[in-house]
């Protein structure tokens, strides 16, 4: 079955429930670029205001004559629409795989809803000890961290891009992304209360209880899953 097809369904499902929001967040990843790119055929989603989760969505939206607001200049978002790494059946998520956790994050959490397009092979039972989570922390604390985390026997790998620049990979926010792998069967909440209350950890990639919608694609439709939202509901 082909996930490009089944993405590709879920982010035309998406843009409906774009059409009556003035206001719209927008996150970051390949399936937000094709978002973007499905949205320039509606004319009505011209005339709306989008607030971007990073520099990179920030210059798609502008590149295809969107309308981008500076966060400063608004207190309210109507809706937030964004992709995942991975989401359990309970519906939460992983993500920052483009190192914008941070961001969507906040936009996640002040928007009045929240939609999360993925294709069928991102949703899972529940995450494991394979599953990393992203932790956007503060230059200064990185090595601190890392130790304090492995002497409680996490392991830690800090994120390095690849190609077009040495070094860690900087997140929008100016940390640096920390990947933290996941122990089997962990209490998700307590285990994002833990990271979260380190000195210098600016926010994790640990999306709970913060989707509304979300919509899992198909080679041949679309599952709407809904969510209870737990966080700032
Ligand atoms: C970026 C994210 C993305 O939503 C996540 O990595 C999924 O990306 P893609 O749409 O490319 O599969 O969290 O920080």
């Amino acid at each position: 079955m082909s996930t490009e097809l089944a993405r590709e369904r879920a982010v035309r499902e998406a843009i409906k429930y774009l059409e009556g929001a003035e206001v719209i967040g927008v996150g970051t990843g390949s399936t937000v670029e094709k978002l973007i790119n499905l949205m320039r055929e509606s004319k009505e989603l011209h005339n709306k205001c989008f607030l971007a989760s990073s520099i990179d969505t920030a210059l798609k939206l502008k590149r295809a004559n969107f309308k981008v607001l500076n966060i400063l200049s608004t207190d309210h978002i109507d809706v937030y629409v964004d992709s995942a790494d991975k989401v359990d059946l309970n519906l939460n998520m992983i993500k920052g795989g483009g190192a914008a956790l941070t961001m969507e994050k906040l936009l996640a959490y002040y928007s009045k809803l929240n939609i999360f397009i993925i294709d069928y092979s991102k949703l899972v039972k529940s995450f494991s000890s394979n599953d990393y989570v992203p932790v956007d922390v503060l230059p200064c604390a990185v090595n601190m961290f890392i130790r304090h985390l492995s002497t409680l026997g996490y392991e830690c790998v800090i994120r390095t891009s690849g190609k077009g620049k040495y070094g860690p990979v900087v997140s929008d926010v100016g940390g640096v992304i920390v990947d933290v792998r996941l122990h089997e069967g962990l209490d998700l909440v307590k285990f994002n209360n833990m990271i979260r209350s380190q000195p210098g950890v600016i926010e994790t990639g640990l999306f709970i209880g913060l989707s509304d919608i979300v919509l899992v694609g198909y080679e041949d439709g679309v599952e709407v899953l809904r969510g209870v939202r737990t966080s700032n509901s």
